[in-house]
């Protein structure tokens, strides 16, 4: 991946300047030009060389808008600009349970970044993993990307894995709620759970698995994780798509999207509406309410779609993308806040509920849920799917 040098103009102190700030990071590689030199001479704002010790901004999720307002909140968190590359590290062992779909095209790109030292795929059906890391090897003759990948039926493989990824599971069939996959995929979790907790007693996990608030749920309590080490996927999938559909809605490029989905991985997801953005400006500037409706509505149906035309297969590839950005956040390769799926513990006003909420992780799993404002709307839809959620989990 080719990392852009990212230039700090007079524009950059400006903006600092009038948010009060006294100091903007500079990050290694970053060139800060002479007009932006002149400024902070000129204003006071010292150029500090980063990156500093201290919680990341929200970079991608949640936006500009986000970015903004934990900026107000919390002055003492917020670089100058989003950070990459801070204190990346790559993951020892990663091990993808599930070589499905998901599992493939995740392992793929988790290979193709150098993500991990060793990468591990296992799947019960035989041969699968073990030809899928063959088959990557020998791409790696034309990637020239050299890396350690083996893969086989036994979940002893994941003995010792920093990460594990659980995408393991039946997927959907077309007209199927996520929610009727609970009592086939909640076996194969927990039998998943107990060799994870006796070949990887230190890993995080990562889930994947249908339905996946209370798949998320049923790991936790299966493995007696901390709630810090098991994590969901979905709000990072539920978010690309909703940008996706703001920004073919409005008809501008998805990169100049700022939008976050919390909630539930299902019917009760959260679209935070009154922080997303559009080219830094409140959805409906650009947007009718009836049109930011329907992107609502798309972002919900958007799996169940997908599952429709495949017919015997859900998304991939999106999917995998999500996981990439957990992973590559957990790594420090993405600075920044994140919604993912997590315990709660009074966060939001909620305990005893594993929902979607915007999360700072590091190597270690989460590191904190981050509180972001959330209009009196957006509580209540929140506290409403973590009703239902759990009314589920306890069935
Ligand atoms: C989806 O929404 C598979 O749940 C996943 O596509």
């Amino acid at each position: 991946m080719t990392e852009r040098r990212r230039v700090v103009g007079a524009e950059q102190i400006d903006r600092a300047s009038r948010r009060g700030r006294k100091f903007i990071e500079i990050l290694p590689g970053s060139i800060v030009t002479d007009q932006a030199r002149d400024a902070a001479a000129r204003l006071g704002i010292e150029l500090r060389l980063g990156p500093l010790d201290r919680p990341a901004a929200p970079q991608g999720d949640g936006g500009a808008a986000l970015y903004r307002g934990l900026y107000r909140r919390h002055p003492k968190w917020m670089p100058a600009f989003p950070a990459k590359g801070r204190n990346a590290t790559r993951f020892r062992k990663l091990t993808l349970i599930g070589a499905g779909g998901v599992g493939a095209a995740l392992a793929q790109l988790v290979f193709n970044r150098q993500l991990t030292e060793q990468l591990t795929l296992i799947d019960l059906v035989p041969g699968l993993a073990e030809s899928l890391a063959m088959d990557m090897k020998h791409a790696s003759g034309t990637s020239r990307q050299s890396g350690r990948v083996d893969g086989g039926t036994d979940v002893g493989m994941a003995e010792g894995s920093s990460a594990v990824v659980v995408t393991a599971g039946r997927s959907r069939s077309p007209g199927m709620d996520r929610s009727e996959l609970a009592t086939a995929n909640g076996r194969i979790v927990r039998s998943l759970a107990e060799a994870i907790q006796s070949t990887a007693p230190e890993s995080v996990i990562i889930m994947v698995s249908n339905p996946l608030d209370e798949m998320t749920a049923v790991m936790l309590t299966a493995t007696r994780f901390p709630r810090e080490r098991v994590i969901g996927m979905a709000g990072t999938l539920d978010s690309a798509r909703f940008r996706v559909a703001l920004a073919d809605t409005a008809a501008v490029p998805v990169s100049e999207v700022d939008a976050m989905v919390i909630g539930s991985h299902g019917a009760e997801m959260v679209p935070l509406l009154s922080l997303a953005r559009i080219r830094g400006q409140p959805l409906h500037r650009f947007l009718s309410e009836q049109a930011i409706a329907d992107c609502v509505a798309a972002t919900i149906a958007a799996g169940g779609r997908i599952v429709e035309l495949r017919r015997t297969a859900s998304a991939s590839i999106a999917p995998a993308h999500a996981v990439l950005d957990l992973l590559e956040h957990m790594s420090g390769r993405i600075a920044g806040a994140v919604p993912a799926t997590i315990a709660l513990d009074g966060e939001f006003g909620l305990s005893d509920t594993v929902i979607g909420v915007p999360c700072r992780l590091g190597t270690r799993g989460l590191i904190e849920v981050d509180e972001v404002p959330l209009s009196e709307s957006e509580r209540d839809q929140l506290h409403q799917a973590a009703a239902a959620v759990r009314s589920r989990t306890n069935q």
